[in-house]
C-alpha cells in the first residue's frame, strides 16, 4: 500500500515510524515532511494546509490512504476534500474536527450531554464580557475559540490581567477571527493527564494514558510551548479513574457526536484534569497530541495500519489493541529563544544514540547535513522499565546531542506527587 502522511513534526515522525514496520506498507509519502522524515519516507514540498496540492498528489500518486495529522487541514476539511475526490482518509471530517478548532462548540456539546468540564460562559461583546467578571472570583481562564497555536489560553490571577485578556483577544484581534468569540472558564486544579483514543464513530479504544509538559521550564515555569516532553503511562491514571473517564466521558462524547450527526472518526484526545472533583474534560484535540504520540506510539505493539484501515471500515470493534507495558519518556530538543523568535539553520551533530528512539521535528537537510528549521527540533524517546529508567536513558542520550542555542527540560517525567 502507498500512504501519505500530512504534516512534518516530530508527531508525524512517529506515525511514519510506526507505520513503516507494517509489512502491508510498501511506500509512504510525506508532505512536507523534515529532515528525520527524509530517511524513511519520500518528502513532498506541500504544505499542510495545502488542501488542493494534497488531492492532486494523493490521486496522481495513487494514494491508498491519507493520515491527516495535524489540526489546521482537519478543520479546514481535508478529509471531506479526499474524500470526495473517492480517496481514503485518516482523521475527522470538518464538522467532527469543531471539537477542537471550536472550543465554544465544544463546551455546547458537552453541556448537552453532561459530560464533565468546567463552568464557562461564552461571549463575542467586550461589554458584555466585562461585566461578567464584575462578579467573577479569580483566577478565571480566558480563552480564545479558535485554534491559536496553543497559546490562545489565559490564566488570569487578577481582573486587570482577565480585562486585558479580554481587550486583546475581542477588540485588537489579537488571534483574529479565531478570537472574535471568547470563552470565561472556572478555573479548576489537579494533575493533568491526556487520553488519545482511537475511535470509528461508534466503538473507542482508549490508548495508554500520557502526560505532555507544556510550560518551556523546569518545574512549569515560563511560557506555554507546543510541549516540551511528555510520558506514558500517568501514575495519576488509576483503573479505577479509566473506567470513570471510559463511562462518563469517552463513551458519551462519541455517542453524542453520533446524535449530532457528524460521528467523530480518527484519533480523538482527551485533555483531562483530575479534580477533587473528579476528571474533567480541559479540552478536545481531533488529532494525535504532540509530543504525545512520540511516548505513546513507541508502546504500541499492534499494526497502526490494521488500526487505521478498521476506524476507516468502522469495525474497531473486532480489534484487538496490545500495548507495551513498558513506559516510555518523550525530552524536546528545542531552538534557542523558543518559543520566542529563534534562528534556522544551526548546524545539529548527533553522536551515538543508543537505546533511544530520535523523532525529528523543526531539522532540515541542508548543504553539509543535518540543520534546525523550526522551534522544536527533535524528540528522543525512551523505553523502559520504569519513567526512571527512561528518563537516564534519554537523558543520557541528549549528552550526545549539540546545536548552538540547544535547550530543554531536565524534568521530563518527573512529577509532583500530586499537584496544588
Ligand atoms: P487547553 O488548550 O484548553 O487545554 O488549555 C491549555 C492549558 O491551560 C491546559 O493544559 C491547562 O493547564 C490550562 N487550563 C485550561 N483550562 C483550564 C481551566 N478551566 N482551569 C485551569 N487550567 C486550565
Ligand atoms: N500536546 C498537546 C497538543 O498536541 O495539542
Amino acid at each position: 500500500m502507498k500512504i501519505l502522511v500530512v504534516g512534518g513534526g516530530g508527531r508525524e515522525h512517529a506515525i511514519v515510524w510506526k507505520l513503516s514496520q507494517s509489512p502491508r506498507v510498501s511506500r509512504i509519502y510525506c508532505a512536507p515532511g523534515n529532515g528525520g522524515i527524509a530517511s524513511m519516507a519520500e518528502c513532498i514540498e506541500i504544505e499542510a494546509t495545502d488542501l488542493d496540492g494534497i488531492t492532486v498528489f494523493a490521486r496522481e500518486k495513487e494514494i491508498d490512504l491519507t493520515v491527516v495529522a495535524p489540526d489546521d487541514p482537519l478543520a479546514m476539511g481535508m478529509v471531506d476534500k479526499l474524500e470526495a475526490n473517492g480517496l481514503r482518509a485518516f482523521g475527522p471530517r470538518k464538522a467532527a474536527a469543531r471539537l477542537e478548532s471550536s472550543k465554544v462548540y465544544a463546551k455546547e456539546f458537552m453541556k448537552k450531554y453532561g459530560i464533565p468540564t468546567a463552568e464557562y460562559q461564552a461571549f463575542e461583546s467586550y461589554e458584555d464580557a466585562l461585566s461578567y467578571l464584575k462578579q467573577a472570583d479569580f483566577p478565571v481562564v480566558v480563552k480564545a475559540d479558535g485554534l491559536a497555536l496553543g497559546k490562545g489560553v489565559i490564566i488570569a490571577s487578577s481582573r486587570e490581567e482577565a480585562e486585558n485578556a479580554l481587550r486583546e483577544m475581542l477588540l485588537e484581534g489579537r488571534f483574529g477571527d479565531a478570537g472574535k468569540r471568547i470563552l470565561i472558564e472556572e478555573f479548576i486544579t489537579g494533575p493533568e493527564v491526556s487520553i488519545l483514543a482511537f475511535t470509528d464513530g461508534r466503538t473507542a479504544i482508549p490508548m495508554v494514558s500520557s502526560q505532555d509538559h507544556k510550560r518551556v521550564y523546569d518545574g512549569d515555569k515560563g511560557p506555554n510551548t507546543g510541549g516540551m516532553g511528555a510520558f506514558s503511562p500517568s501514575p495519576f491514571y488509576t483503573a479505577d479513574i479509566a473506567k470513570y473517564v471510559e463511562k462518563n466521558i469517552i463513551e458519551p462524547t462519541i455517542r453524542g457526536m453520533g446524535e449530532e450527526g457528524s460521528p467523530f472518526k480518527g484519533v480523538l484526545y482527551f485533555g483531562l484534569m483530575l479534580t477533587s472533583d473528579g476528571p474533567k474534560v480541559l479540552e478536545y484535540n481531533a488529532r494525535f497530541g504532540d509530543p504525545e504520540t512520540q511516548a505513546v506510539l513507541p508502546r504500541l505493539k499492534s499494526d497502526l495500519l490494521e488500526i487505521m484501515e478498521a476506524v476507516i471500515d468502522e469495525r474497531l470493534d473486532q480489534m484487538q489493541i496490545d500495548w507495551d507495558d513498558r513506559a516510555a519518556a518523550c525530552v524536546v530538543l528545542a531552538s534557542g529563544g523558543y518559543p520566542g523568535s529563534y534562528d534556522k539553520g544551526i548546524p545539529i551533530e548527533i553522536g551515538e544514540v543508543t537505546d533511544c528512539l530520535l523523532f525529528h521535528a523543526g531539522t532540515a537537510q541542508g548543504l553539509h547535513g543535518l540543520v534546525t528549521n523550526g522551534g522544536r527540533v527533535l524528540g528522543v524517546t525512551a523505553l523502559g522499565k520504569d519513567l526512571e529508567q527512561c528518563i537516564r536513558k534519554v537523558y543520557g542520550s541528549i549528552n550526545r546531542i549539540y546545536f548552538k542555542g540547544m535547550h530543554y527540560r531536565r524534568d521530563i517525567g518527573r512529577i509532583k506527587e500530586r499537584e496544588q
